[in-house]
């Protein structure tokens, strides 16, 4: 099936690889890529999935792509028209700006006059029209729930503890280790977001975490959601797992400043990608975040596949890594 996928605006670099990882996952590939759009081709399995997506606000089954208004009123003459009561939603992204609620009208009228049943407030199916770069159409699939992020706040949590990410990131990370079924392993897991995503989305997952005091409240955030409590106290410098027993690795490194030597800042980073490589399977994807510039290190092990950076505030820029393992 073809596919538009509607993308978050908040960290679009983040969500575009979230949702080329789904078509690759998903025996696909990307076609084109425009302003919070990606169009791609993949399997219908995909669909048993979209209750997975981070930073993907919609996805809508594709049925044409066009340059100008008129254009795009001329296709509506002649699309198929869904079965059921129809609606049109008119979406502006970016600089793009036409008159929404005027064009819903208009290209609702359009199917109308063809025999179309319309019901703007309970349709059966709802057509999408995104004025992105281009003019993206297609009929809607899936709206992801994101009030459910903020329900899930990491200060909303019965443990907390400052720095922990947000649900919709972790969940992007998650999915853009492109592990369809498996296990994920987060070796510095904190307060347990990347776990509570990973295990609400039906993945399996192993936690590490240095400190017995953060381990027990990741358990208790974990046992909150209906999740097992699979975390153990250990060192990400040393893993206590099997050689290539993970499918994808997503972490969050510990934010350090030069308070810490460069000497201990070198043995995490270069014991923990030694690890990595170690309990990772074969062609599996790492993605970690980190406040620093580590490629050379990275390198010794994986291939960078993407580096992204997210400005969080004045004294910290995030780096997301997302690498793959080469041997
Ligand atoms: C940036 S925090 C992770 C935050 C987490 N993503 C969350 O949402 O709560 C990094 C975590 O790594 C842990 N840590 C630090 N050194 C470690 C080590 N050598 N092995 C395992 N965990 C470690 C810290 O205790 C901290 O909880």
């Amino acid at each position: 099936m073809r596919l538009i996928f509607y993308l978050s605006g908040e960290f679009e670099e983040l969500a575009r690889i979230e949702a080329e990882t789904f078509l690759n996952v998903f025996d696909g590939h990307t076609e084109s890529t425009d302003n919070q759009i990606v169009v791609g081709e993949c399997s219908e399995e995909i669909s048993g999935y979209f209750n997975r997506f981070g930073l993907i606000h919609e996805v809508s089954e594709h049925l044409f792509s066009c340059t100008s208004l008129e254009e795009l009123k001329g296709r509506f003459e002649s699309i198929k028209i869904p079965d059921g009561k129809i609606c049109v939603r008119v979406r502006n992204i970016g600089k793009r700006k036409v008159d929404s609620l005027r064009l819903e009208r208009e290209l609702g009228a359009v199917l109308w006059r063809r025999g179309a049943k319309i019901s703007v407030s309970k349709p059966d199916h709802v057509i999408k029209v995104y004025f992105s770069g281009r003019i993206h159409t297609g009929v809607l699939l899936h709206e992801t729930d994101r009030k459910q992020f903020l329900l899930r706040r990491p200060d909303l949590k019965p443990f907390f503890r400052p720095g922990a990410i947000l649900p919709r990131i972790a969940r992007s990370l998650v999915n853009i280790a492109g592990i369809k079924e498996g296990v994920v392993l987060d070796p510095m897991c904190g307060t347990g977001t990347i776990l509570v995503e990973a295990g609400l989305m039906g993945l399996e997952f192993i936690g590490i975490e240095a400190y017995r005091v953060i381990a027990e409240g990741c358990g208790v955030n974990l046992q909150y959601y209906g999740i097992p409590k699979n975390v153990i106290i250990g060192d990400v410098k040393s893993m206590g797992l099997r050689e290539e027993s993970v499918d994808g690795i997503v972490t969050d490194f510990p934010y350090l400043q030069s308070t810490k030597s460069l000497g201990e800042i070198h043995e995490l980073y270069s014991s923990a990608f030694a690890e990595f490589e170690r309990v990772l399977k074969g062609n599996s994807r790492a993605v970690f975040l980190t406040n620093l510039d580590v490629d050379a290190l990275v390198k010794k092990h994986f291939e960078i596949e993407y580096k992204l950076y997210q400005r969080l505030h004045k004294s910290l820029t995030r780096r997301v890594y997302v690498c793959r393992k080469i041997r």
